[in-house]
């Protein structure tokens, strides 16, 4: 594993999250537990429905868990009070499935990326924000000029993804969660996002938390795989491992669905 001495940043023990009542009662997530290190990508890896929006929306902690118990930097997680979480999302950023329910549709990309300074607490002039937005925007191949004027729904889907990108660069926080970034976008964005992303853990020692349903992207990105089926994790360790040596029934199915894998797979063996 390449964060073999790393800190344990975020970790949970026993994460439920039950939604609903009496018959419409549905456990999305149950008993999970994790440990998440300084530096590492984790890919939670899991077919549709089996909870892995639930729990990524638990770890930004836009949901509140059932039961269980988070923990940052070592203490239980504190989100009581609007300073708490202020804190919290300092460190803590994510890129939602649905990139337009992240941002404010009746603000403009410059407003968009003027609030992330500020939400940093940075006090800079006009001059200095420009440097700083562009400077974003080109770490993702975005013409701050040719945006700055437009309205979220002006943007196609992949520059919204890479605008989502841009915020990060700019709040550089200490763990990123981007749930399936690449579903709405062609495949030669998809490995361009996916680049920047890995860039980003490299100057910044970012934790990622990768979510998606394709076990070979998340082979390809990850350090450590989790693998999530209804609700539960059924398997996790080092990516090498799980995929090369796929202990349960469900990780074997996923991995038997992609072909360039099992090839590497019997290659291997
Ligand atoms: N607010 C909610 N109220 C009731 N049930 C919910 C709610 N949110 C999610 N669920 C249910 O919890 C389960 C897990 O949903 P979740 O969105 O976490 O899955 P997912 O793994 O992210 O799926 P996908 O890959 O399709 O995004 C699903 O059965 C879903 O219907
Ligand atoms: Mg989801």
């Amino acid at each position: 594993m390449r964060v073999k001495n790393a800190d344990v940043l975020l970790s949970g023990t026993n994460i439920t999250k039950v939604f609903g009542y009496g018959k419409h009662k549905k456990t999305a997530v149950q008993d999970v537990s994790f440990s998440f290190h300084e530096g590492e990508i984790v890919s939670i890896v899991g077919e549709s429905g089996s909870g892995k929006t639930t729990l990524a929306k638990m770890l930004m902690g836009l949901l509140k868990e059932t039961s269980g118990e988070v923990r940052y930097r070592g203490k239980p997680r504190q989100l009581k009070s609007h300073a708490d979480r202020k804190k919290y999302w300092k460190d803590i950023q994510a890129i939602f499935q649905d990139p337009f329910s992240s941002f404010n549709v009746f603000h403009k990309v410059e407003k968009l990326l003027t609030d992330c300074m500020k939400l940093q607490g940075l006090k800079l002039t006009k001059e200095e924000q420009f440097r700083k937005m562009k400077e974003a925007c080109s770490f993702v191949n975005l013409k701050f000029e040719e945006l700055h004027n437009k309205y979220p729904f002006e943007l196609s889907g992949g520059q919204m993804q890479r605008l989502m990108i841009a915020r990060i660069f700019m709040l550089h926080p200490k763990i990123l969660i981007a749930d399936e970034p690449t579903s709405m976008i062609d495949a030669c964005s998809r490995s361009t996002i996916l680049d920047m992303l890995l860039k980003l853990r490299k100057e910044n020692n970012m934790t990622i938390i990768f979510i998606t349903h394709d076990v070979g992207l998340a082979y390809y990105v990850s350090d450590t795989l989790y693998i999530m089926e209804k609700g539960r994790i059924v398997e996790s360790g080092p990516a090498e491992d799980v995929i090369l040596n796929p202990k349960h029934r469900y990780t074997q199915q996923l991995i038997s669905d992609v072909p360039k894998i099992h090839e590497e797979w019997n290659l291997a063996n």
